[in-house]
């Protein structure tokens, strides 16, 4: 299962690594004995989450930069994570995405266009360069935070959610793909979470979740392989319900 050698630690690439969940979860993988790539935009800032987990947790934590919306340099960049790391990790998280307002992005195509761009296109690309070294190597896992939103098109986010169905159905035939192959991919569907992304919306703060909780749910569920994780665990029933809502109730409510 593990790419690691004996004695050696096993390592994951975060990608996305500022968002606030990715810190979290970076975390909760250098807890259990995880060598880190802290991957994304900002590299001055990452050096600084990279630190503190060294300090904590005396792991090896490195960091790479990385640009969702720039495909190119992905293969690069799957490289560079390798060279950080002395060998290709034994697993890669994406944890990157954007929330724009559903209003901007009904009225700016441009806006619209790098929700999509960013939270599946950026998502995918990655993900297939990743799959193709584990896949060839016969190990790994995969994951990525997808979201509730991508279950059911709703008038309050259908552009953000719209990115995340795409994302949760490419993860699912990755998945069928590399199961023959002893790698495994998960699909992390949080619901409300208390990070920047959602600073300021009006969420109902009994179903708020936060971070640091739904990292540990996360990271235990990509570490027991499993396929899709809501969370919290409550997040499948309450959109089993949404899911089962008649097209004709469900436009006159408003969520
Ligand atoms: N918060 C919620 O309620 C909630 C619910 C369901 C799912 N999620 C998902 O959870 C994941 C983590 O989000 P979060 O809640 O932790 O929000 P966050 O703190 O705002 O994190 C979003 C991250 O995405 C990164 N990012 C955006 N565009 C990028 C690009 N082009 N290249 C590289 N990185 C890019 C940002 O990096 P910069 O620092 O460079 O801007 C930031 O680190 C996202 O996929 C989000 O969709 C969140």
């Amino acid at each position: 299962m593990s790419n690691a050698s004996p004695g050696s630690l096993e390592s994951v690439v975060i990608v996305g690594a500022s968002s606030t969940l990715a810190r979290a979860m970076a975390a909760c993988f250098a807890a259990r004995d995880h060598a880190l790539v802290l991957a994304g935009r900002d590299t001055a800032e990452l050096e600084v989450i990279a630190q503190d987990l060294r300090v904590r947790h005396a792991r090896p934590c490195h960091v790479v930069h990385f640009d969702a919306l720039d495909y190119g340099s992905h293969p690069g960049f799957v490289a560079q994570c390798a060279a950080a790391l002395g060998a290709p990790p034994d697993g890669a998280v994406v944890c990157f995405g954007v929330l724009p307002a559903q209003e901007d992005a009904q009225e700016d195509f441009t806006v619209a266009s790098r929700c999509l761009d960013t939270n599946y296109t950026g998502a995918m690309s990655v993900l297939e360069r990743f799959a193709a070294v584990f896949e060839a190597r016969g190990s790994g896992f995969l994951a990525a935070v997808s979201s509730v939103a991508g279950d059911r098109g709703r008038k309050s986010n259908y552009h953000y959610g719209a990115a995340k169905a795409a994302l949760n159905v490419f993860l699912g035939g990755l998945q069928n793909r590399l199961h023959a192959r002893g790698v495994s991919v998960t699909t992390i569907k949080p619901g409300f979470l208390d990070t920047k992304m959602t600073w300021g919306l009006d969420m109902p703060a009994r179903l708020v979740t936060d971070p640091e909780r739904a990292a540990d749910m996360a990271v235990r569920a990509i570490l027991k392989r499993r396929g899709v994780v809501y969370v919290p665990a409550y997040w499948r029933l309450i959109m089993g319900v949404i899911c089962h809502i008649p097209g004709a109730v469900f436009k006159r409510l408003s969520l």
